[in-house]
């Protein structure tokens, strides 16, 4: 196993520098990842040039991939399971659901099934202007709570929404059928969530929308104060991307977003995710 790490800071990122196949063939190598992902939110792997085939292989041996029928268009191996970001509309036909990684977020809080365990990102097109991925450690930014924040926040509960964070994106008028859709997904979670490890991280993001019994401006700024919180400098990493980089979040463990950029930046990513284990209510 060949697996040369260096931290990027010292709350958040390492980048690896890896043999390829053995990222793709070798278990011990995907459970070195693992255990790396756990303690350090983001893992780097500069120009690694995966194919999908390879990308895949990749997450395969991370976990369970999650299932997206959509086809990267323009990809180079049998790509099912490869989702293909872009805002080019001769790609994407839905672009709301991209504009929403603009905003700070964790993937699949709002849904029936555990939050994806980790979410892998591969720079097909990179953007002259903006895309640059921004990431937040929500374990450090727990950790690094005073004592008397964490009593403070130990018992509160949090409802998530798609309406929150479509709202974001597009105006309600005109869009009924949209926001009707988007007002079925509400989820109810823990602020701090306490993770089968025993380590707890604040779950946040532009998806929750108040604070249970809390007066809603009250409970709005809390989260918009921790969602500040979590994001200073110590606890956090930007990604500038190169072509062919391929960069994995600990999905469960950090907050993301992207720096906008348009659609004719030609930004294109492919991005393959691993199924989580843990429900967190
Ligand atoms: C995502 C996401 C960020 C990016 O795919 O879930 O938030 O940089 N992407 O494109
Ligand atoms: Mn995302």
């Amino acid at each position: 196993m060949s697996l040369e790490t260096e931290a990027i800071k010292p709350h958040i990122g390492s980048i690896i520098r890896a043999d390829r196949a053995a990222l793709c063939e070798d278990d011990a190598t995907a459970q070195a990842c693992l255990d790396l992902l756990e303690q350090r939110g983001v893992l780097v792997f500069p120009g690694i040039n995966m194919s999908d085939a390879q990308q895949l292989a990749f997450t395969d041996r991370l976990g369970d991939r999650v299932n997206y029928t959509s086809t990267a268009s323009g990809s180079d191996a049998d790509a099912q399971d490869v989702y293909t970001i872009s805002l080019d509309p001769a790609v994407n036909k839905e672009p709301f659901y991209v504009l929403g990684t603009f905003f700070w977020h964790m993937d699949g809080v709002t849904s029936d099934i555990p939050p994806p365990r980790a979410t892998i990102l591969s720079g097909r097109r990179i953007s002259a202007r903006g895309g640059q991925t921004e990431f937040a450690n929500t374990y450090a930014a727990y950790a690094g709570l005073p004592d008397w924040e964490k009593a403070e926040v130990a018992d509160l509960r949090v409802i998530h929404s798609a309406y929150a964070s479509t709202r974001l994106v597009m105006e309600e008028e005109g869009n009924d059928e949209f926001f009707s859709h988007a007002r079925r997904y509400v989820k109810e979670h823990p602020l701090v969530w306490t993770h089968e490890s025993g380590r707890k991280s604040l779950l946040l993001g532009s998806h929750a929308d108040r604070v249970k019994d809390m007066p809603l401006a009250h409970g709005r700024s809390l989260l918009a104060r921790l969602l500040e919180w979590t994001a200073q400098p110590d606890y956090y990493y930007r990604h500038e991307w190169q072509e062919g980089d391929l960069v994995i979040w600990d999905n469960c463990g950090t907050v993301h977003r992207v720096v906008p950029y348009d659609e004719t930046s030609g930004r294109t990513m492919h991005r393959t995710t691993i199924a989580g284990t843990e429900l967190v209510s």
